[in-house]
């Protein structure tokens, strides 16, 4: 079985990396860290180096036609190219995991530069998303040969979002499965939760939803597929707008849910909204919460409890025109599930934004 380090980084193929980078430091509270381009050497692309907390982001954009970003943009416009984990043997991961199925996409490689050196393989996933393992551990640098950093971020409005909690990946019909075993056969994870459509519904769609985590449990992939219901699946809509499968959304830790949330509207994120009669029961549902309910209600701060304890949650509108990637803002003050008591809620709002975009 692979040993996984942590979450490295993601990398987003996006139109225009300079332009997403402001939306991501000045509204998401990202730090621009470091740069890649023809500035510094780097002829074929730009790729920009965020940073908050614990959380990497380098969103990539092409120079031109030539290079395999710029196909993976014309099909599934910006999204998740590379889930990036850190770990400390590349050779025998890639080596292990293309052993057990896996599809090589890029053999182990050396980059170095005065700074050192780094390690790097890449398998593919679900879609046309891939798995980089990296060791960075030789590396003096800022980031990857090839980055140069960036001294002062004047940009920045920091959050306080601190790591990456799940990775959510949206599959095709009746796939689920094949990816659920791909990730124990593959890279010896296992299911830390699941949950079906019988549970998974509103009166109009539904999903399956599995959880897949590695023996620390640090890393984790929810894989969601569609299921039949009166209308068509937010899965459906995402894949039907990705052109594959590909990654929904990417949940974000933070300590402090109120003030990350607080700052994120005022930096002008777009929250889904939550009707305020899901707040009117809250209380009854989950028992007795440290938050006060007006300032939830007020910041559509969503609720759960399971067995081990509660957490808050809330969920970006899509970060781009597409209807596809979104973001979650996640506290767990113990809870260690996935708010499946705010499914529903969370599902008839989603839905009314469908309906708003003619693909309910
Ligand atoms: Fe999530």
């Amino acid at each position: 079985m692979i040993q996984i380090r942590d979450y490295d980084h993601l990398e987003f193929y996006v139109g225009n990396a300079k332009q997403s980078a402001y939306y991501y430091r000045a509204m998401l509270g990202f730090k621009l860290v470091a740069y890649a381009g023809l500035e510094t050497g780097v002829r074929t692309h730009a790729s920009y180096l965020l940073q908050q907390g614990d959380i990497r982001f380098v969103l990539t954009t092409p120079y031109g036609p030539e290079h395999p970003a710029a196909d993976h943009i014309k099909l599934h416009g910006d999204g998740v190219k590379a889930i990036t984990l850190a770990v400390e043997d590349v050779d025998g991961s890639y080596n292990e995991t293309i052993a057990k199925g896996a599809k090589s996409l890029q053999n182990p490689t050396t980059l170095e530069d005065k700074n050192g050196s780094v390690r790097m393989a890449s398998i593919a996933t679900y879609g046309d998303t891939i798995h980089t393992f990296i060791n960075r551990k030789n590396y003096k640098g800022i980031f990857l040969p090839g980055f140069e950093p960036i001294k002062k971020d004047t940009l920045c409005r920091p959050v306080a979002l601190q790591f990456l909690d799940h990775v959510v990946g949206n599959v095709e019909w009746n796939k689920m499965d094949t990816w659920v075993q791909y990730y124990e056969r593959v890279f010896g994870f296992h299911k830390f939760w699941s949950v079906d459509d019988k549970i998974l519904h509103t009166q109009y769609s539904a999903l399956n939803s599995t959880v897949m985590s590695d023996k620390t449990e640090k890393i984790k992939f929810p894989i969601n597929e569609p299921a039949p219901a009166l209308k068509k699946s937010q899965i459906e809509e995402y894949c039907d707008y990705y052109r594959s499968a590909g990654v929904q959304h990417i949940a974000m830790h933070t300590d402090n849910i109120v003030e990350t949330v607080s700052k994120l509207r005022e930096n002008g994120a777009e929250f889904l909204h939550i009707p305020g009669n899901y707040y009117e029961t809250l209380l009854d549902r989950v028992g007795k919460i440290d938050e006060d309910v007006k300032t939830l209600a007020k910041l559509g701060i969503l609720v759960d409890r399971d067995e081990h304890g509660y957490l808050l949650q809330l969920f970006t509108k899509p970060i781009e025109d597409r209807p596809t990637v979104f973001l979650e803002v996640i506290q767990r003050k113990g809870g260690k599930s996935f708010g499946i008591g705010n499914f529903k809620a969370l599902f008839e709002s989603i839905e009314r934004e469908q309906a708003a975009r003619g693909n309910l």
